[in-house]
């Protein structure tokens, strides 16, 4: 049995008084809070070995190169990565957005025929499908809106179910043999709904299409299995999963890393560089990582990988979905409405929600007031917001941290709103 209470007791920021109340968090869907030992991971890292990677022939040099890569070893572990080989499959970026902009950025250049015949699979042209869902936060949305603009291709998208899932029904219809590239969201940041992914993947890989999987919301909150879903590349963000700000994570399949062009250009990243000759690149992962890299919130973020592991993904899961059933009943308060799945079924314990008649600003503002933080806004996914007829709502997110009595104090507070703003 884990013990989430002691779990809870290594975050130091819960523990303290906001507007003169008990701090309750639950905005984990935008950034999580960060345990003692990541927090010391990152500044233990600066105390004793600050030092950049594979370079220098100085010892701290040896140690940061080893930490780095250990950190990439227990990333790789989190999801299932490498290659049966041992063959490196997860780089390191800048974050989720990070990582699918250079996705995009890199298809981009290989439909201007850079990378040779290899990277042929990743071009496109005119004629060609890229293929999104509604339900995409903007990292996705945008940057394959863009790589279409740039290559002529046309931008399609699987829609939403009347509570805001990705529709699966008709994948043969939306996901023809024009689709080159199909990405899509693991979890919706909105909605909380799990995807359905493995037909979609199926159908992907049937017309040879490549599929992207934006695994930011999935990661911190279950078993994330990349060869078990077969997606062809992942992205997500260390800073949900409990881990630093600023870096993120790129899975890709071993072949197609290697016969992907690079996005980003300059040191670190080339074996050979010539005045009046193309560079030589190095191999992946290398090949992707220009410039010094975030050596201090990469080592945390293996820290944090591996203190999900310790707890369980099974555990974590199970432990929040206790908490989903208990949020779920902030259907139930009048006037409330939930965007997305009403049941706990196949969706993590992120609910969107809307007050009748009172703008989401008022009602964070009115729980904020009691020391709960939580999320208003379209959380950049404006598409899913309009499927429900809405430009913003509220959002509740939990992490590990979170207990029932957070929860009954946030539906409690969110059950006086109507009241204080409507007299209702
Ligand atoms: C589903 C989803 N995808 C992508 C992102 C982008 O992550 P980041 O802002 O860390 O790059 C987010 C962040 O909210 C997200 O929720």
């Amino acid at each position: 049995m884990v013990d989430f209470d002691a779990i809870r007791a290594q975050f130091p920021i819960l523990d303290q008084q906001i507007h003169g109340h008990p701090f309750v968090y639950l905005d984990s869907g935008a950034t999580a809070q960060k345990p003692e030992c990541v927090i010391e991971a990152e500044s233990e890292f600066y105390r004793t070995i600050n030092a950049g990677v594979h370079r220098g022939a100085h010892e701290l040099a040896a140690r940061s190169t080893e930490a780095f890569e250990r950190a990439r070893a227990q990333v790789a572990r989190l999801v299932g990565a490498n290659s049966a080989e041992g063959e490196e499959e997860i780089v390191v970026t800048s974050g989720a957005t990070g990582g699918l902009n250079e996705l995009a950025t890199a298809f981009g250049n290989a439909s201007l025929g850079r990378g040779g015949e290899a990277a042929r699979r990743f071009a496109l042209g005119p004629g060609d499908e890229i293929v999104v869902s509604k339900a995409e936060h903007h990292s996705v949305l945008l940057p394959f809106q863009e790589l279409a603009a740039r290559t002529g291709a046309t931008l399609k998208w699987l829609d939403l179910t009347e509570d805001g899932r990705v529709r699966i029904d008709n994948l043969d219809e939306v996901i023809t043999d024009r689709a080159k590239v199909v990405a899509v969201t693991h979890v919706s940041n909105v909605t909380g709904a799990i995807t359905d992914v493995p037909p979609i993947v199926r159908r992907a890989h049937e017309v040879g299409a490549i599929f992207i999987l934006d695994a930011c919301q999935s990661v911190p909150h279950i078993r994330v299995d990349v060869k078990a879903l077969d997606v062809d590349f992942a992205c997500w963000s260390a800073h949900k999963m409990y881990g630093p700000t600023g870096v993120g994570f790129l899975y890709g399949k071993r072949d197609l890393l290697e016969a992907l062009p690079p996005a980003n250009f300059g040191g670190s990243m080339v074996e050979l560089a010539w005045m009046d000759r193309p560079a030589q690149y190095m191999e992946p992962p290398a090949r992707f990582e220009a410039g010094t890299q975030p050596v201090a919130q990469v080592v945390a973020a293996g820290v944090a990988a591996e203190w999900m592991m310790n707890i369980g993904m099974d555990a974590i899961a199970e432990h929040e979905r206790m908490l989903t059933d208990r949020l779920l009943s902030i259907g139930d308060i009048e006037g409330v409405r939930i965007l997305g799945p009403a049941n706990d079924r196949d969706r993590v314990g992120t609910v969107a929600f809307d007050v009748d008649g009172v703008h989401p600003h008022d009602v964070g503002q009115f729980v904020d007031a009691e020391g709960i933080a939580i999320r208003v806004g379209h959380h950049c996914a404006q598409p899913v917001h309009r499927h429900f007829g809405l430009y913003a709502s509220n959002r509740i997110s939990c992490g590990v941290y979170n207990n029932l009595d957070d929860i009954d104090r946030v539906l409690d507070t969110v059950s006086r709103v109507r009241g204080f703003f409507l007299g209702k």
